[in-house]
C-alpha cells in the first residue's frame, strides 16, 4: 500500500516502539469481542463501500464533534476558540483511520500505531503531532462513549454501496467489533497496570 503524505501519520515510521500490547492480548480481545475471519472480509468490503465517501463520514463525525461544546473542547484553546488547522490536520488522519481499520491487517505493527494514537488522546502526546495549543487531555470517558456514534453514524454510508441488507449488517457488525476493540486498545496508556 502507498501511504499517503498525510502529516503526522506515522504508521509506518520504523522508529514507531512497540506497543506493550503482546499480539496474544490482541488475540484475546479480538475473541472477546467476537471479531473473526468473517469480520475481516466484511471489513474489507466496507474499506471498498466507503472508499469515496470518507469526506462525507468526516463532515458527519466533524458535524456531531462540532455541535457538541463539551467535544469541541478538545479542538479548541484553553480559553475555548476552536483551532481551524488542529481540526483539519488531525481530520486528515481520521480518513486515513476509517481506510486502515478496513484495510490494514491487525498486525504489530497496527499494534504499535493503535498505542501511538492512545497516547495521542492522552497527555502524554496530545497536541504534539501538530504543535497546537490545545488543552492536554481527553477523558477516557469520553472514548469509550464514542463507540457508539462512530459505529451508528457508519451505517448509512455502508448501506450506499449496494449490498444486500445481510452484507450490511455483516459490514456494520464488523465495524462495531473493531471500534470497540480499537477503543480497548487505547485504554491501556489510561490505565495501566488496571489494564
Ligand atoms: C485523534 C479516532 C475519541 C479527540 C484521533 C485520530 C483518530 C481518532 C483516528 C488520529 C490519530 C492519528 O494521529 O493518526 C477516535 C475514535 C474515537 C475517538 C475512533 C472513539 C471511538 C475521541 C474523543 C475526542 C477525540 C471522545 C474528544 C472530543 C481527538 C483529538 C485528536 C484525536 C483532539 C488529536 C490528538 C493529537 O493531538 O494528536 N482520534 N477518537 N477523540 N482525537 Fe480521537
Amino acid at each position: 500500500m502507498n501511504a499517503p503524505a498525510i502529516p503526522g501519520y506515522t504508521h509506518d515510521d520504523p522508529a514507531l516502539p512497540a506497543s506493550p500490547v503482546t499480539a496474544e492480548d490482541l488475540e484475546q480481545l479480538k475473541a472477546t469481542v467476537l471479531f473473526g475471519p468473517d469480520d475481516e472480509a466484511a471489513l474489507r468490503t466496507a474499506g471498498e463501500v466507503l472508499n469515496g465517501q470518507i469526506e462525507q463520514v468526516l463532515d458527519v463525525w466533524y458535524g456531531f464533534v462540532g455541535s457538541h461544546p463539551h467535544l469541541l473542547a478538545y479542538f479548541s484553546t484553553p480559553s475555548g476558540e476552536p483551532i481551524a488547522g488542529y481540526l483539519d490536520r488531525v481530520r486528515a488522519r481520521f480518513g486515513q483511520w476509517i481506510v486502515d481499520t478496513c484495510t490494514r491487517p491487525y498486525d504489530d505493527r497496527w499494534l504499535a500505531y493503535q498505542q501511538e494514537i492512545a497516547l495521542r488522546h492522552t497527555s502524554e502526546k496530545k497536541n504534539k503531532t501538530d504543535h497546537a495549543g490545545s488543552v492536554p487531555h481527553i477523558p477516557l470517558r469520553y472514548l469509550v462513549a464514542f463507540v457508539y456514534p462512530i459505529s451508528a453514524t457508519i451505517r448509512p454510508f455502508l448501506a450506499a454501496g449496494g449490498h444486500s441488507e445481510e452484507q450490511v449488517e455483516a459490514m456494520f457488525q464488523a465495524w462495531f467489533k473493531s471500534v470497540t476493540l480499537q477503543v480497548a486498545l487505547w485504554s491501556q496508556p489510561y490505565a495501566k497496570p488496571a489494564w
